[in-house]
């Protein structure tokens, strides 16, 4: 048992715009992520995902060194413009198949399949009809997801509509920094309605023709005070409310928020009772994916109230995130603070009930060597990100917590959207120029994590 389940699940994860490259080939249709990643100035030296870690021509190499690093399981996404090249209507069976090749080999070499529908890149065709704006969304997602569930549907144990609607609505609708590059509070507050339909309406699609479990990614993250001023308590709340609560809220509690018509103004729809009971849809789990704590102060305001300031500043939820200089930060400047994992495990229990659980991503981008050196990525901070989030995961799970499993992200370094491929968040580290794959040494203290159950968790690392 070691604090962990005999059934823990122990897997990693990757997402398909992020690894699988050829986004155009054998009849795929380009994605809105290929389309932004395309347009001048939008990602870090302009990169994209054309070429990524090659996975879809690779995947099989890349699945025995999944079996290599004793992977239980492994969590992936499946594109929608593979699958239907203009969103709806016509199949393209080249881009399934990929998938069902994908799945085989992985049940094949004892592998727990997760797949994940929606992980950010909407067919441009769609992004052309307004994308998650337009309320037809829900039923062209839920039209998507049952072509996939024809072929995989009872084969893959376990499904996830959607990974972290909340960035795809704030960082692609409210800020413009992911695609579709919009900026607008408008669209972000409707889209995060229409994010939450597509995906209640997905499950009742699924229940009607499947078996196995469904559930929601969301992204979540502790929020605290930067000081006990009441305007940075009242900032503090208000991200909370914004990011932690905005996707569960309206599924387990049936209504959205109490803060919303304030944070959002008039940009906040009016929701039907039809949509609010939709939304409330049950799930068989839900996925959570933690990096990091969020330690937010108010915005600066004029003498009428009104928020001053950037960009970030003036959308909603005006607050601002503040760095603790006396702590820990990864690359991308995500601060380390494993505690706020029991933490935001045991709110969600307290809130929400108690549903089963996964920590469906986590991990941290570092400066490893460019290179391996004599044959070795060593990465030792990596390893104590990882350490530091399974012992509090571990914790969880002592404080009564109905935690399933844990997925690492990521399997491989990859393309880190807007950032690019600067940031190396892989156990596997990749060549890009090369595509060779070599394991770090994080990856080899999670192979012994997973072979020992988490028994190896106290003991000297590799
Ligand atoms: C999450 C995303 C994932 C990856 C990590 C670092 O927000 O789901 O694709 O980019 O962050």
């Amino acid at each position: 048992m070691n604090g962990f389940p005999d059934d823990f699940v122990w897997g990693a994860a990757t997402s398909a715009y992020q690894i699988e490259g050829s986004p155009l080939a054998e009849g795929a249709g380009p994605s809105n992520w290929h389309r932004f990643a395309h347009t001048p100035g939008t990602t870090e030296n302009g990169e994209h995902g054309d070429l990524a870690c090659d996975h879809y021509r690779r995947w099989k190499d890349d699945v025995a060194l999944m079996a290599d690093l004793g992977l239980r399981a492994y969590r992936f996404s499946i594109s929608w413009s593979r699958v239907l090249p203009s969103g709806r209507g016509a199949i393209n069976q080249k881009g399934l198949d990929f998938y069902c090749r994908l799945v085989d080999e992985l049940l094949r070499r004892g592998i727990h399949p997760c797949a994940t529908l929606y992980h950010w890149d909407l067919p441009a065709a769609l992004d052309d009809q307004g994308g998650w704006l337009n309320r037809d969304s829900a039923e062209w997602f839920a039209d998507y997801a049952r072509v996939v569930w024809r072929s995989l549907g009872d084969r893959v144990p376990m499904w996830a509509t959607l990974n972290e609607p909340w960035v795809v609505m704030d960082a692609g609708y409210m800020h413009g920094v992911h695609a579709p590059g919009h900026r607008s509070v408008h669209e972000a507050a409707r889209v995060a309605h229409n994010l939450l339909r597509a995906h209640a309406t997905a499950v009742q699609a699924y229940r009607a023709s499947c078996s196995q479990k469904i559930g929601l990614v969301v992204n979540l993250e502790p929020k605290e005070p930067a000081t006990p001023r009441p305007e940075d308590l009242d900032a503090c709340e208000r991200s909370h409310q914004y990011m932690n609560q905005q996707f569960l809220d309206p599924i387990f509690r049936g209504s959205y928020p109490d803060r919303f018509p304030e944070i959002y103004g008039e940009a906040w729809p009016e929701i039907s009772e039809a949509d609010r009971r939709l939304l409330q849809t049950p799930i068989d789990f839900l996925g959570i994916n933690y990096y990091k704590r969020g330690l937010m102060a108010d915005v600066a305001r004029s003498s009428t109230g009104r928020p001053e300031g950037d960009r970030m500043a003036t959308m909603p939820p005006y607050a601002r995130e503040v760095r603790d200089p006396a702590r820990w930060h990864t690359e991308l400047g995500w601060e380390v603070f494993p505690d706020g994992l029991t933490r935001i495990l045991c709110w969600v229990k307290e809130r929400y009930g108690d549903l089963p659980l996964y920590v469906t991503e986590n991990g941290a981008a570092f400066y490893d060597p460019p290179a391996p050196i004599a044959g070795r990525i060593d990465d030792p901070m990596r390893i104590e990100y990882l350490r530091g989030h399974l012992i509090a995961a571990r914790d969880a799970i002592s404080a009564g917590v109905n935690l399933r499993g844990y997925f690492a992200w990521s399997l491989f370094d990859n393309y880190e959207w807007a950032a690019g491929y600067g940031k190396r968040f892989g156990l596997v580290h990749v060549d890009f120029a090369t595509q060779a794959r070599t394991p770090k040494a994080s990856a080899l203290c999670y192979r012994e994590l997973i072979r020992t159950n988490g028994a190896s968790l106290g003991a000297t690392l590799p």
